[in-house]
């Protein structure tokens, strides 16, 4: 049932939108992931195949979200509904929204991790004989307190969705992003500047292509997914509060540009710092929460840059995070005629339970893997989400336009409103034919090589 009669929020300003945008692509990706896959893909190699990533699949898709979602002014499921009505093709947003539900099940616990350790090594600096170098494990080492704290995530997450678009996420995101901006160059201009830091930057960039596998390609393509908020309609929801006169091509070059910046930066202000204080870089996703907290512990002043850090994680993962619900609570705004209070709070509820298994896998469930993977839970959600989910539905959505909807009539849909930047048939191009057939080897290579080598 779709409640037309209300009028459909669209954002206040252009820096509003570009804002909340780059607020949800610049996320965990950026800060927690892309600087230990970088690490452990091979440096500047990975970075390279990174870029092509961005430019070749991210900014068309990017694009075509945003259009999508403002030619139909509806949530990712009904984007498809109103585009191509009675067809299958809804259960492409329907994916997609699933994946939203996924991912911030996740997002929200390792969120939650952040929020309890700037608290801790707060309580830490005036209670003496704490170690914050050891608060992480002992933190998701326990049962209860990492679910408090997700649930505390949540609860900001469900408060800023539920008060609108413009009043809950224009707003935050106006004042946080510049924030994150800021907390950023702080940490480093910090970081380099410590004796020592250029084995760190040697570490990060110098190139190594013998790491360069079938498997460093998907995860490339994943984390270009991941950190752009592509496949799941995200952006297409944001998208649909768009007005017409609204510019798309630039904007959407300006949010990849931000988001790509970011990630880059955030191995600036990590790895000089880990390798000036003497620490070796631990592969994988412990790299924020087990080394940096130790690389903390030994910095002059390493409490106030430690709460820093975690603030910039938590801010980073808020903005996001309200995207994906914002996904999910306009699908059941649009679809279901619920009020935005009611869709908000229940499925944060909802998504909360289903990341508390997340949550337990480093405790209660700690020896629980599913067969063949070999990771944690928090892991394999993270895995399925990214590596499937999100490029399935890149590669849809890249269809649908191209073959289904038109890449002509959504071109010209970009190119509406007073744009200085249009797109021309090199975007046609690269919908039609480069994202579809990309999507597909480096899926196929990364899957063969993941389970069958
Ligand atoms: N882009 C976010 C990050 O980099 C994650 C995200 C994925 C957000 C998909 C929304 C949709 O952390």
């Amino acid at each position: 049932m779709n409640d037309s009669s209300k009028k459909r929020e669209h954002w206040a300003t252009r820096a509003g939108f570009v804002l909340a945008t780059a607020g949800s692509a610049v996320g965990l990706g950026n800060i927690w992931r892309f600087p230990y896959m970088t690490g452990e893909y091979g440096g500047a190699a990975f970075i390279l195949i990174y870029l092509l990533a961005v430019l070749l699949l991210g900014y068309p898709l990017i694009v075509n979200e945003m259009v999508l979602g403002r030619a139909a002014q509806r949530n990712p499921v009904g984007v498809f509904k109103v585009l191509a009505p009675n067809s299958p093709w809804w259960l492409v947003g329907a994916l997609g929204v699933f994946t939203g539900f996924i991912i911030l099940s996740y997002y929200g616990v390792v969120a939650g991790w952040s929020l309890a350790y700037i608290y801790k090594v707060v309580i830490a600096t005036v209670v003496p004989g704490i170690d914050h170098a050891r608060v992480f494990q002992d933190h998701i080492g326990s049962v209860w307190e990492p679910i408090l704290w997700q649930a505390l995530f949540m609860i900001l997450t469900v408060g800023i969705i539920a008060a609108g678009v413009v009043k809950g996420i224009q707003r935050w995101s106006m004042v946080l992003m510049p924030v994150l901006f800021v907390l950023l160059l702080v940490l480093i201009v910090r970081s380099v500047t410590l004796p020592g830091a250029e084995e760190g930057l040697v570490y990060y960039l110098r190139p190594d292509f013998s790491k360069v596998t079938g498997r460093t390609l998907l995860a490339a393509l994943a984390q270009a997914f991941f950190s752009l908020s592509l496949g799941m309609g995200a952006i297409m929801t944001y998208g649909s509060y768009l007005d017409n006169k609204d510019e798309i091509p630039s904007n959407a070059m300006i949010v990849a540009g931000l988001d790509t910046g970011v990630a880059l930066l955030a191995g600036f202000a990590l790895f000089p710092a880990i390798f000036a204080l003497g620490f070796e870089p631990s592969a994988g996703p412990g790299l924020a929460f087990i080394t940096l907290p130790a690389v903390f512990a030994q910095m002059p002043l390493g409490a106030f840059f430690g709460v820093l850090f975690f603030i910039l994680l938590a801010i980073a993962a808020l903005t996001s995070a309200i995207s994906l619900l914002e996904a999910v609570t306009a699908w059941l705004m649009d679809e279901k005629g619920w009020s935005r209070k009611r869709a908000a709070v229940v499925m944060g509820v909802v998504i909360f339970i289903v990341g508390l298994p997340a949550t337990l896998g480093y405790s209660v469930l700690k020896d629980f893997s599913f067969p063949g993977l070999n990771k944690d839970l928090l892991d394999t959600y993270d895995w399925i989400s990214n590596s499937i989910f999100l490029p399935v539905g890149g590669f849809l959505m890249a269809i649908f336009t191209g073959y289904v909807w038109g890449a002509k009539r959504a071109t010209d849909e970009a190119n509406k409103g007073h744009n200085r930047f249009k797109i021309g048939r090199w975007w046609a191009f690269l919908i039609r034919y480069a994202v579809p057939v990309l999507i597909f080897f480096v899926m196929a290579l990364g899957i063969y090589d993941t389970f069958f080598r």
